[in-house]
C-alpha cells in the first residue's frame, strides 16, 4: 500500500522552531512561533481560563455526547461576541461550534464545494500558510491577489479590486476580520466599506477569518469592518478562532457562522454543515468551548478576560511602538504602529533570514514574518543591527 507513497516536505515554520531548540546561544530569539508570548517568552493559561476550569470540574455533572453542533450556548456567546448581538435568534444565520479556526475554514470550504463546486477561492498574498492546504484539501480552485507590498508596508487594496471585479459570481472572496497573519496590515474602515460594495455588485461571497478579535484596538473595534460587511452581504462565512484572544490553542475551540439569504436556505446549510461535521469528527471537543461559554456568560469572570486582553494587546502595540523608530537601510518600519496584532512581515529575502539564523540566533518564518510578541524583552538594537549587517552585506 505505502510503496508509492512520498514524504512531504517538512513544514518550513516547524523546522525553524526545532532548529531554534537546538541551538545552544544564549543570546538566541524566536520570532517564528506563532503564539503569544509574555515578557518572559511564556504562554500561560490565562487567569480567567483557570477560573472557568476549576467551576467545571465542580459542577460538571456528565460528559456524555452533545452531537455534532457542539454547545450551543458557546456558539450563541460566541457569536454574539463575534458579530454583535442580532445574530443571535436571527435566523439567517447559522453558527456552529467547531475543533479551532481551522476546522471551522474546513467546515466552510466543504460547504463551500458542496453548494457550489465551482467557486473560486480568492486569497491575498501572503495569507495565513494553512489557508492553501485547506482550500486544497477540498479540491477548490484557489486565485490568488497582491494583499501587501513589504517595502512599503501597506495594503495593495486596488490588486483586491481588481481581483474582484476579475472574479466570477459566486467566488469566494477569504478576508481576514482583523491583524492579518502573516503581516498586520488590516483594511481601512472606508476600505470596508469598498469592499462591501464590491462584493455586492460582482456578487462575490465573503469567508470572514477571525483569528485575533482584541487583538488589535478592542473586541468591537476589530470586527466593525467585517461586521459591516456580514451584514451588507445576502451570503457570508465567518469563521472564528479562540486559540489567541483565550490563549485556548490546544483547546480547538472555534465556531463557523454562515448567513444565508433566507432562513430556509440557513436550514438546508445547518443539515450541510452537521452532516460534514459528523463524517469528519463527529462532534467537537468540548473542554476549550465549556471555558469560553463559562467566562462570557459570567459578569466576573468576563471582565477578568477582557483585562488580561487588554494586557495581551497593549504589550504588542508597546513592542510596536518601540519598533517604528528603528533605522534600518531600506525598511520603513514607522507603518508597523499601525498595523495590527502578533505579526509583521519585513522585506528579507531568504538568504537574508538564513544569514539572520546562523550569524545572529535570530529566528523567523523564512517569508520574512516575525512574532511582535517574541520581540516584548529584546535588545531592539541588537536587533536592527543584526538586520543592518544581513541588508548591507547582501543588498549587491
Ligand atoms: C488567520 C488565521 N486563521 C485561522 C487560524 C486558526 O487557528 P486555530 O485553528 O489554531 O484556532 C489562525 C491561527 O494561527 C490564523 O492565523
Amino acid at each position: 500500500m505505502f510503496e508509492d507513497l512520498r514524504p512531504r516536505p517538512p513544514d518550513p515554520l516547524l523546522d525553524t522552531i526545532r532548529q531554534f531548540r537546538a541551538d545552544p546561544r544564549a543570546s538566541k530569539l524566536d520570532l517564528g512561533v506563532g503564539v503569544y508570548q509574555d515578557a518572559q517568552g511564556r504562554t500561560p493559561v490565562l487567569r480567567s481560563v483557570k477560573d472557568a476550569e476549576r467551576r467545571l470540574l465542580e459542577t460538571q455533572q456528565t460528559k456524555t455526547y452533545l452531537g455534532a453542533e457542539g454547545d450551543l450556548d458557546y456558539a450563541r456567546a460566541l457569536g454574539a461576541l463575534a458579530l454583535g448581538n442580532d445574530v443571535v435568534g436571527d435566523d439567517t444565520v447559522f453558527g456552529v461550534q467547531a475543533p479551532g479556526g481551522t476546522g471551522a475554514l474546513r467546515l466552510g470550504a466543504e460547504l463551500i464545494r458542496a453548494a457550489n463546486p465551482q467557486a473560486q477561492i480568492w486569497l491575498g498574498r501572503p495569507s495565513w500558510a494553512n489557508h492553501d492546504p485547506i482550500f486544497n484539501a477540498v479540491g477548490a480552485t484557489i486565485r490568488d491577489y497582491q494583499h501587501f507590498n513589504a517595502e512599503k508596508q501597506s495594503v495593495c487594496f486596488d490588486s483586491l479590486m481588481a481581483a474582484m471585479k476579475e472574479a466570477n459570481a459566486g467566488d469566494v472572496f477569504v478576508l481576514h476580520a482583523a491583524c492579518h497573519n502573516p503581516t498586520g496590515a488590516d483594511f481601512s474602515m472606508e476600505e470596508w466599506q469598498e469592499i462591501a460594495q464590491a462584493l455586492l455588485r460582482y456578487r462575490l461571497v465573503p469567508f470572514l477569518d477571525t483569528a485575533y478579535q482584541g487583538f488589535a484596538r478592542g473586541l468591537e473595534e476589530d470586527m466593525a469592518g467585517a461586521r459591516l460587511v456580514f451584514r451588507a452581504v445576502p451570503e457570508a462565512f465567518v469563521s472564528v478562532s479562540c486559540s489567541k484572544n483565550f490563549g485556548l490553542y490546544r483547546e480547538r475551540t472555534g465556531a463557523l457562522f454562515v448567513r444565508a439569504s433566507d432562513a430556509a436556505k440557513a436550514d438546508s446549510v445547518r443539515s450541510n454543515v452537521l452532516g460534514i461535521a459528523r463524517a469528519n469528527y463527529s462532534m467537537p471537543p468540548d473542554h476549550g468551548a465549556a471555558i469560553v461559554r463559562t467566562i462570557l456568560s459570567e459578569t466576573a469572570l468576563r471582565s477578568m478576560w477582557e483585562e488580561e486582553l487588554v494586557a495581551m494587546r497593549e504589550s504588542l502595540q508597546g513592542v510596536r511602538a518601540r519598533l517604528a523608530r528603528l533605522r534600518v537601510n531600506s525598511i520603513d518600519f514607522a507603518p508597523i504602529a499601525q498595523q495590527n496584532g502578533m505579526f509583521a512581515t519585513l522585506p528579507l529575502t531568504k538568504a537574508q533570514v538564513a544569514r539572520l539564523k546562523d550569524e545572529h540566533g535570530i529566528y523567523m518564518a523564512p517569508s520574512g514574518r516575525i512574532n511582535i510578541a517574541g520581540l516584548m524583552s529584546a535588545d531592539l538594537d541588537s536587533f536592527a543591527a543584526a538586520l543592518r549587517s544581513v541588508l548591507v552585506d547582501t543588498a549587491a
